[in-house]
């Protein structure tokens, strides 16, 4: 699906959900809660910082931050961005590709189940590092490439909807071009609910990652 297609489909989801998860196309409240509080935890307690979740839906994933930062949220769903409002969010409807903040606004990124929905994902890649802060976290959030789980599903699956995914070290090469260092990984093994975290895509247990967040600090020149 193209950009204005996914906008609609987001917009008719946030309309029928209201602010569940499910408009931000959760299987459920479990699956969505496993995956915002392991991601949460493993990025550390963050206070008084100037935050960006990119893409954030109905603002369900970056609301616990809202406590102690300033969240500022942006989607292109109108729909969803009321949600995330209410949530305490600060929202903005803008594009991923082109942005509308300065450059190195942002002490900490976040980019949650949203590169699988686009084609270029470098353009967004170089909007999240352009508004990351020299020396801040861009965290990325995305599903597997490698995992048999998902290779399995692949062949009984008639819609392709979010068929694009990625490797570890595919996303590890982008960070890099982008100007960050210092990258962690927190892998996922759906239908578990054990996390586990450490370097990129070597291993066998990584065949079994149905989805990563990738963090990276931005260099400092
Ligand atoms: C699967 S939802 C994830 C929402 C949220 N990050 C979460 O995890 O709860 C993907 C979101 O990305 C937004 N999105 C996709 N492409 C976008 C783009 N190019 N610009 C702005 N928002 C976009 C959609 O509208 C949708 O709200």
């Amino acid at each position: 699906m193209g950009n204005s297609d996914w906008k609609d489909y987001f917009d008719q989801k946030a309309a029928k959900h209201g602010a569940s998860v499910k408009s931000s196309d959760y299987f459920d409240d479990a699956s969505f809660f496993m995956q915002r509080d392991n991601t949460l935890r493993w990025l550390g307690e963050l206070e008084e910082k100037t935050i960006l979740d990119a893409g954030c839906g109905v603002g369900a994933f970056s609301e616990p931050l809202t406590k102690h930062n300033t969240v500022y949220g942006v989607d292109f769903s109108a729909k969803s961005l009321e949600f995330a409002a209410a949530r305490g969010l600060r929202t903005k409807m803008d594009d991923l590709t082109a942005l509308s903040f300065a450059a190195a606004t942002f002490d900490v990124v976040l980019c949650i189940g949203v590169i699988q929905l686009i084609e270029d994902h470098m353009s967004v890649l170089k909007e999240l590092a352009r508004v990351t802060k020299p020396g801040g976290t861009m965290l990325i959030q995305t599903l597997h490439k490698g995992s048999i789980q998902r290779k399995l599903l692949g062949l009984f699956e008639r819609s392709k909807k979010f068929d694009k995914m990625y490797g570890m070290d595919e996303l590890q090469t982008a960070f890099c071009q982008c100007g960050f260092e210092k990258f962690e990984f927190l892998k996922m093994y759906h239908p578990f609910t054990f996390v586990t975290t450490g370097s990129g895509e070597k291993g066998i247990g990584n065949l079994f990652c149905t989805s990563f967040a990738i963090k990276g600090r931005k260099k400092i020149d």
